[in-house]
Formats: structure tokens, sequence, C-alpha cells
């Protein structure tokens, strides 16, 4: 059944969902190879469209698959799906320019996070609607981390304390993100990183171990896992 989207919402999520996945291994884009039988990007449609705050979700699809990629999602959501870009900031970008009028809030969240809970989106939301311009969901480092050189001799050991690993969805006031692509010189991996260029706070929520970023072969089973013991 087609989830309806809240009409009365206030945020819009593009979800960049046009990368190859090279270190998952050769196959299909990443977002559509399968977990559990269904694409990652159909798991994470599915909860974002579960959060109750999202009014619409903009898809940035790789370029031969757009057509595809509707009518994967039809049944899961009403989605607007775009061609996606080059890199991933291009993508982000495309799927910004398709955001109907309405939102005030923008969040960015990967496909690749599939398994990324609905509460997560709401608390990103809410911290945004609090009144944070940029607002990313962050865990606590728990490896040692050493910063190495080209030949992997260490140079130094860097305070974990200081560090977070951040994940997506991140949160945006609108017309914040939409000023931080517009100003975008170089490509970073993440929206927050636009923004800290234009010198605006950045804000960190607690985020969710379930919002892990399937990358290589090890995450694909983790996540299988906790699908299927309902974690
Ligand atoms: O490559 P990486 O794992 O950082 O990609 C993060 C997210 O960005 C993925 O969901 C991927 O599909 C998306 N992406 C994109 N367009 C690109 C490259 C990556 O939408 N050109």
């Amino acid at each position: 059944m087609t989830a309806q989207l809240n009409p009365c919402g206030d945020v819009a999520v593009l979800v960049p969902a046009a990368g190859a996945g090279v270190r998952l291994g050769p196959g299909r884009p990443k977002a559509l190879r399968l977990l559990a039988g269904e694409p990652l990007l159909v798991h994470a449609v599915r909860r974002l469209a579960e959060a109750p705050s999202v009014h619409s979700i903009v898809v940035a699809a790789p370029v031969a698959e757009v057509a595809a990629v509707g009518e994967l999602l039809a049944p899961i959501a009403p989605v607007t799906v775009v061609p996606g870009g080059a890199e991933r900031q291009a993508s982000v970008a495309a799927a910004l320019a398709a955001v109907p009028a309405g939102p005030g809030i923008v969040l960015v969240h990967d496909a690749a996070r599939a398994l990324t809970p609905p509460a997560l989106v709401e608390s990103v939301a809410a911290a945004v609607r609090a009144g944070h311009d940029a607002v990313i969901p962050v865990l606590p480092v728990v490896d040692t981390i050493k910063e190495v050189d080209a030949d992997e001799k260490v140079l130094g050991t860097v305070d974990r304390a200081a560090l977070r690993a951040v994940q997506t969805p991140q949160g945006f006031r609108r017309a914040v993100l939409a000023a931080a692509h517009a100003a975008a010189a170089d490509a970073l991996t993440d929206d927050a990183g636009l923004v800290e260029k234009l010198g605006v706070p950045v804000h960190c929520v607690p985020g969710s171990e379930h919002a892990l970023k399937i990358t290589r072969p090890f995450d694909l089973a983790l996540a299988e896992h906790l699908l299927a013991t309902g974690r």
C-alpha cells in the first residue's frame, strides 16, 4: 500500500541515490542492491514516509534508472524522482531544485542508510524547527584514531573525545541549504560541510546505530541480521 505523506508537514527529504556503490563490489547501483529481498532505496523511503512531519520526498536516481526507480517507489510512497549527478553534491542539488513550495525544512538522507528509524528523521527535523539552521545526527567515535602519512607511518593520535561520526539525515532551514549549494565550490561528502563554509553553526543531535551506512559487504550482512532479528 502506498503511504500517504503529510500535506501539512513542514519537511522535504532529499535522497541522493545515484551512486555506483563500487565498495559493495560489482553489481547494480548501490541504492538498488537488495537487502532482505528489497532494494536499499525501498527500505530507506519506506522509513522516511513513516515520519509524520514529512511532506515530500525527492530521490536523485542514476540517470539510466529514473523511470525504473519511479516505478519501484510508486507502491511505497508518492515521491519525485530526478536524474542524479556525477558527484553526490550534484545529486543533492538536483533534488533540491525539485522540492515543491511549502516545506521550510529540508533533510538530506543517503539511500545507503536504509534502516534509519523514522524517529531520527523526526528528532533532526525537531531541532531545525526549534531554531537551529543546520542539524546533524552523530555518534561518538569508539576506535582510537591515528593520523598517518602516505607511507602509513603514524603522525599522531587524535583525541577521540572531541570526534563524532556523522550520519544522515542532516537537516537544514531550506534557505540555508539553498544558499550553501549556491555558494559551493568544491565537492564535499556531506551537506553540513557546505553550510559550515558559510559560517553557519551546525548543531549535533544523537544519531542511531540503525542509521549505519551500508557501504561494504559486511554492512549489508549486518543490516540483514538487524532486519531478521527485528532490531
Ligand atoms: O559514495 P557515498 O557512499 O558517499 O554515497 C552516499 C550517498 O550518495 C549514496 O546514497 C549514493 O547513492 C549517493 N550518491 C549520489 N550521486 C552520486 C554519488 C553518490 O546520489 N554521484
